[in-house]
């Protein structure tokens, strides 16, 4: 008889792991995958992330810097020496300048290459494997990459991701291959602790913009990543999913201001 091969494990890449929303999205993931990779500049932080998570077998920390190419390499042969990729999760990312006049040229070119070049190179280390697996990306964008709400250079390469997302729908659509974004509004996390620190407020006073009246939670953004990298969204390739309490939506208090309704 035949041995019949055993299909490769499913494997799940999440980058920047080691953070709030990425370790959330590692959590997630780890339904409908059987190996769930945390791969973050912070090798020390990521393992202590995949050991909160679970056993070796199944959440594996990974140190890769995304924004050089060969450390990329590195990440994909070690999630390939364990199965096969069926999801990419471009979650890496920060933002440096909160204003034009002060974004330098080296800050411009960091916060392209990490939130967006990395996505680029992240991607090309795994397509083979996303082939095989007719697997999906999807990329964490912001809000900022759809409206103007400060941080320059990190908006405008949140803006070419989104673009990414439907470059790479559109060209790898033939080999099963779907990429979508998520656009979180503001989510409480270690990349707000500088501004958290000089205003204690500043969670509260970013209610205010919310349709919602509230920020979003590290598991929304997870919840909407799951969403997309199953089965439930076969259909899907090449849209961003704002997942930001209403925030695209518009504005009340302008609403108020245009109709003079004070429904608003
Ligand atoms: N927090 C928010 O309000 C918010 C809103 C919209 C979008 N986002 C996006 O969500 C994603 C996660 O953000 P977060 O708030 O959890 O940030 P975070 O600062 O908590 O985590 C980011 C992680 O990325 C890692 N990282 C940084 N540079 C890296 C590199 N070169 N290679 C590999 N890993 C690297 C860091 O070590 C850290 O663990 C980012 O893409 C961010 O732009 C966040």
């Amino acid at each position: 008889m035949p041995q019949e091969t055993p299909a490769p494990k499913a494997i799940a890449i999440v980058t920047g792991a080691a953070g709030d929303i990425g370790r959330a999205i590692a959590r997630r993931l780890a339904e409908g995958h059987d190996v769930v990779v945390l791969a973050d500049i912070d090798g020390g932080a990521a393992e202590r992330a995949a050991r909160d998570l679970g056993d070796e077998a199944r959440f594996v920390a990974v140190a890769c810097d995304v924004t050089d190419a060969r450390s990329v390499a590195a990440m994909a042969e070690a999630a390939s020496s364990r199965g096969l990729v069926r999801t990419l999760v471009n979650n890496a990312g920060a933002a440096r300048a909160v204003s034009l006049h002060d974004t330098t040229p080296e800050i411009w070119r960091m916060d392209n290459a990490l939130n967006l070049e990395a996505a680029f190179l992240c991607f090309r280390a795994v397509e083979e494997m996303l082939k095989r697996s007719r697997g999906s990306v999807v990329n964490i964008a912001s809000v900022n990459g759809m409206a103007v709400f400060g941080h320059p250079a990190y908006s405008a390469a949140k803006a070419g991701l989104l673009h990414l997302t439907r470059l790479i729908a559109v060209e790898y659509g033939k080999f099963g291959i779907r990429a979508n974004a998520v656009a979180p509004g503001t989510v409480r996390t270690q990349a707000w602790k500088a501004r958290a620190a000089a205003n204690p407020q500043v969670f509260d006073e970013a209610k205010r913009w919310y349709p919602l009246e509230r920020i979003v939670d590290p598991e929304d953004v997870a919840n909407a990543v799951h969403f997309l990298a199953g089965p439930q969204a076969s259909a899907i390739s090449g849209v961003c999913l704002p997942v930001d309490c209403g925030l695209t939506a518009g504005q009340a208090e302008i609403a108020r201001t245009f109709s003079q309704s004070s429904h608003y």
